[in-house]
């Protein structure tokens, strides 16, 4: 069970002192709270975990229950939606694209997208052949893996760091066709870390940190990690991996040349690379659904009901009223609808909501405005006839890292053994991310394939069939790749609360922003408040 501290963390009582009653903030929810729209202390969640709202709420207190519309198919909107279904709201979900999932994006042969300079691409992958153009990984811990399991979607490893996959760092002198191995990399830095380290303990150089007893310990661990030798020296082993690898009768294998030089090692710069590994939301073991990360989506909306989540219907209005919410939509085709209901809760992304026609006020709208759209990311998928990667490289799934403008390169952590494969060929962000959104689809691809070459040789050029290109920023109704909200602001607090009856969800409204996590604990901190008030009516 994952608990999660509180991200609100401040009462209505206080919040109201915070802000002032002068402010404008202040006058509009003292005229909600006349309307009888302004939510309750109540209505914040329960610090310690979630509660979710059981259909037995309603049956055992004699209530009604309550009709929400959702604004936003993605993972915090889907997650919203079927939370409260499941205790026996009506819910209805309107969505701006014409597919569920927001930037959980998953490629596939025949998908079409048009960016908002009108560029459209449409994918020519084999079946089978998928691109995650958004999310792409789960570590273990993510809320995402329990929506995963309690809806049966079908999920396998994702590797996310691999041995054998590559680090190439052209402004640190790598040269093509030389790109260094990850565990190579890594015996070489742990080795003459440990060997100066070594040195400075017996130079005495650690006395005043450091007792005899630690000393000794810290010997035993770096010959281990390091791999010194007796003398407390790096002079390289088997750590490095061999050019040709040990086998039988004799062959013991031929070591890779070097180590280079300390100094070497240390201007190569492959070290940076290293803390990804441990960092607390990448590391191994991670996954990823079956077929794709929209898959996820596509089961929460059977399970919401087709027929409750509208599709090509971009909301283009929300207002409180004295007895709920209006929603103003346009569905596929038709003229402006509006849909009535108790409550909305609104999880498309911050900045694009400022857009609406909404009665919020001021004080909400510049809250929102503090998530502002824009930030860029961009992926291509590479679809290649043969898994030389595989083949050639060996090099099944992970990631290689590269100091270019492609930034990473991801081989698939799915279709081993088939002909054909994907390769996202650059997964990039800020001004690298731009560089390449600049550019037409096919440049881009040309670009990507230029550099890749000088790691992966010709074929990551003669193998190539067909490509998909992806940025973030230019993508309609998501227009970036994510916001980081300052959690402590007093605008975050003020989303917290809501506005009127409107609730506020999405992974910028969390504390794990660019992840589905976040978008999850969002939806369900949303529903709680929505709920605790319904309750408290
Ligand atoms: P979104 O997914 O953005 O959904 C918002 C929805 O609102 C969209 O469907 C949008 O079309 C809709 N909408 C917008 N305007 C309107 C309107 N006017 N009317 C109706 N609907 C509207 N997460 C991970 O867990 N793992 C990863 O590895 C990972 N990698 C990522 C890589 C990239 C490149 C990107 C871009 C994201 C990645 N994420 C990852 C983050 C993850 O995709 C998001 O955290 C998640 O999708 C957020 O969900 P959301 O519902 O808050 O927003
Ligand atoms: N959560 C995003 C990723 O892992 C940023 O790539």
């Amino acid at each position: 069970m994952v608990t999660e501290k509180s991200t609100s963390g401040v009462s209505r009582r206080n919040f109201l002192q915070a802000v002032g009653a002068g402010s404008s903030a202040g006058v509009m929810f003292a005229t909600m709270g006349a309307m009888g729209l302004a939510p309750t202390a109540a209505a914040q969640p329960r610090a310690e975990s979630w509660v979710p709202p059981r259909g037995s709420d309603f049956s055992l207190t004699g209530r009604s229950a309550k009709k929400v519309v959702v604004v936003g198919a993605g993972p915090a909107g889907l997650a919203t939606a079927y939370e409260l279904q499941k205790a026996g709201y009506r819910v209805t979900v309107l969505e701006a694209r014409h597919r569920p999932g927001g930037r959980t994006l998953t490629i596939r042969g025949g998908d079409s997208e048009t960016d908002l300079d009108g560029v459209r691409q449409t994918a020519r992958f084999a079946d089978g052949v998928y691109m995650n153009a958004g999310a792409g990984r789960i570590a273990q811990w993510m809320v995402t893996l329990d929506y995963i399991r309690e809806l049966g979607v079908p999920y396998e490893v994702f590797t996310n760091a691999n041995a054998d996959a590559y680090l190439y760092n052209e402004r640190s002198g790598a040269t093509p066709g030389n790109p260094v191995r990850y565990r190579t990399a890594k015996a070489d830095v742990f080795g003459y870390t440990s060997e100066l380290l070594q040195h400075a303990a017996d130079q005495g150089a650690l006395d005043q940190k450091l007792t005899a007893a630690d000393k000794e310990n810290l010997r035993t661990f770096l010959r281990s990690w390091g791999s010194l030798k007796s003398d407390g020296t790096y002079t390289g082993g088997s750590n490095r991996g061999y050019e040709v690898y040990p086998s039988a009768w004799n062959e013991h294998g031929t070591p890779l040349p070097g180590p280079g030089t300390v100094s070497e090692v240390l201007a190569s710069k492959v070290g940076q690379y290293f803390p990804f590994e441990i960092n607390w939301e990448q590391s191994m073991l991670m996954f990823q659904p079956k077929g794709g990360m929209d898959t996820t989506y596509k089961y929460l909306v059977r399970a919401i009901g087709n027929q409750n989540v509208h599709f090509e219907s971009p909301v283009t209005g929300v207002e409180n009223t004295s007895r709920g919410v209006r929603v103003t939509y346009t569905p596929k085709n038709g003229r402006p609808r509006q849909v009535e209901a108790d409550f909305a809760v609104v999880a498309a992304p911050a900045g694009l909501m400022r857009r609406w026609d909404t009665n919020w006020g001021p004080a909400v709208d510049a809250a929102l405005g503090e998530f502002s759209v824009g930030s860029p990311a961009g992926k291509i998928g590479l679809q290649y006839r043969s898994r030389f990667w595989e083949d050639d490289h060996r090099i099944f799934g992970g990631i290689t890292e590269t100091d270019m403008d492609l930034a990473h390169v991801w081989y698939p952590s799915y279709g081993y053994g088939e002909r054909k494969g994907l390769v996202v060929g650059y997964y990039n962000t800020g001004t690298n991310a731009r560089t390449y959104a600049d550019l037409a689809p096919k440049q881009r691809e040309l670009r990507a394939v230029e550099q890749g070459v000088k790691i992966h040789g010709e074929k990551y050029r003669t193998e190539l069939e067909s490509s998909f290109s992806i940025a973030w920023h230019k993508v309609p109704y998501i227009e970036g790749a994510w916001a980081y909200p300052n959690t402590s602001s007093a605008g975050f607090r003020l989303l917290q609360e809501g506005a009127g009856n409107v609730y506020f969800a999405g992974d910028w409204m969390s504390e794990v922003s660019a992840w589905q996590h976040g978008a999850f604990w969002s939806a369900r901190y949303a529903v709680q408040a929505l709920h605790q008030r319904v309750m408290s009516s």
